[in-house]
């Protein structure tokens, strides 16, 4: 039984979800064994909550201490963006292996010293786009690989959610500016990362961005309003390098809208339609179906699509947002121990960093901007 040493920085949504994944990642990673080391938050009171409530070893309030604990191995990354680049050149230079949350960066110009550092160091890297470990998007993507769909003819994704949508919602580090672009980078990342995923590189962006709320309040109740700099909503017309080309939306006020991360994909054989919000179920529509079977069909996740069977030997029982995490933890630390690529690593999220940046210049200058 190998041990790896786990340290979390940050203890919000993420890094909640972060120590549920490490926990869990034991059953998917026989003869390796994820140990929940140190926990950091600049709020002291949080790290000591969090440390007592998952069995953490130790809690601090300095994130620095954590990543040179001797016994840490792996420093995962949960605090706002604008705080991953020198979170991450710390662990890096200490040797630690980095798991850091989307987006990677604020800009693809700290994503690329990010990448540099850990290629120099030949630490492992890895940034959580979880929702492409679903087991059913690597079956889409086996199925687009291997022609089933035929040639690619159009993407159409988005990522909507509506937690912004309220004007009443406050200022936070979502809206401030040098931790990079708003919905674009928050939300858009993901469908971006998902749309690389499954059909590949991407070669042009045209853009247009639109901050919809124009002031917030700077806190929770104040009548002190504050003019918002970041973007709402963003409308991309992208083109692949395989040649089709595709929309996609990031949106997060979105009103009614929780988890509307998707995608139609259109090929000359037949189609592949998914949603988020019922992330355990894939559309196929093939054009070999006519007649009275003609229509998209509904293909159900089950222990067939690994690495379901880990967690459930029976189909249809479903995972859930959690489960991603832990297979994107999982396959993570497997990577460690073999020495191979899991992914999606920096050179990834630097990828999907400049995807971001080009939107915004798009936008901006009204344009198509070559990558
Ligand atoms: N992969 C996903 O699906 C997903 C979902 C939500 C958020 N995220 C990403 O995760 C990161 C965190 O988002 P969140 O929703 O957990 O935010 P959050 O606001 O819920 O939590 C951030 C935590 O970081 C702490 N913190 C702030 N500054 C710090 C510092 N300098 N050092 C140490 N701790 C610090 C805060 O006290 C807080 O506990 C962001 O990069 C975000 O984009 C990813």
């Amino acid at each position: 039984m190998q041990e790896i040493g786990i340290g979390i920085i940050g203890t919000g949504f993420m890094g909640k979800s972060h120590a549920m994944a490490y926990r869990a990642a034991a059953g998917l990673t026989p003869g390796i064994h994820p140990v929940l080391v140190s926990v950091a938050d600049i709020d002291a009171a949080a790290a000591a909550r969090t440390a007592l409530q998952f069995g953490i070893r130790r809690h601090t309030a300095d994130w620095k201490a954590l990543i040179h604990d001797p016994e840490v191995h792996v420093v995962s990354i949960t605090s706002p963006n604008r705080f991953h680049l020198e979170h991450a050149l710390e662990a890096i230079a200490a040797g630690k292996h980095v798991h850091c949350e989307k987006p990677v960066a604020p800009n693809s110009d700290d994503a690329r010293v990010m990448l540099a550092a850990a290629e120099k160091a030949g630490v492992k890297t890895q940034v959580g786009f979880n929702y492409i470990k679903n087991p059913l998007l690597k079956l889409a993507r086996t199925m687009i690989a291997s022609g089933e769909l035929g040639e690619i003819t159009g993407f159409r994704g988005i990522h909507a959610e509506d937690f912004m949508a309220s004007a009443t919602e406050p200022y936070s580090w979502r809206l401030d500016p040098t931790g990079g672009a708003g919905a674009v980078a928050d939300l858009g990342s993901h469908i971006l990362s998902m749309a690389r995923f499954l059909l590949g590189p991407i070669t042009a962006v045209s853009a247009d961005l639109e901050t919809v709320v124009k002031q917030r309040p700077e806190s929770a109740g104040s009548p002190v309003l504050k003019t918002i700099q970041v973007d709402d909503i963003a409308r991309l017309t992208v083109k692949f390098a395989r040649g089709c080309r595709g929309h996609i939306e990031a949106n997060w006020v979105a009103t009614g809208r929780k988890m509307q991360l998707g995608f139609e994909i259109s090929g000359t054989k037949g189609s592949l339609s998914f949603s988020q919000e019922r992330f355990n179920e894939l559309q196929f529509y093939s054009v070999d179906n006519q007649g009275r079977h003609k229509g998209y069909q509904t293909l159900v996740a089950g222990p067939e699509h690994a690495p379901y069977g880990s967690f459930c030997p029976a189909a249809g029982h479903q995972l859930g947002f959690n489960d991603l995490k832990t297979i994107e933890m999982a396959e993570f630390i497997q990577s460690i121990v073999k020495n191979d690529i899991s992914g999606p690593d920096f050179k990834e999220a630097w990828e999907i960093q400049r995807l971001v940046d080009a939107a915004l210049v798009s936008s901006k200058e009204e344009k198509w901007i070559a990558i």
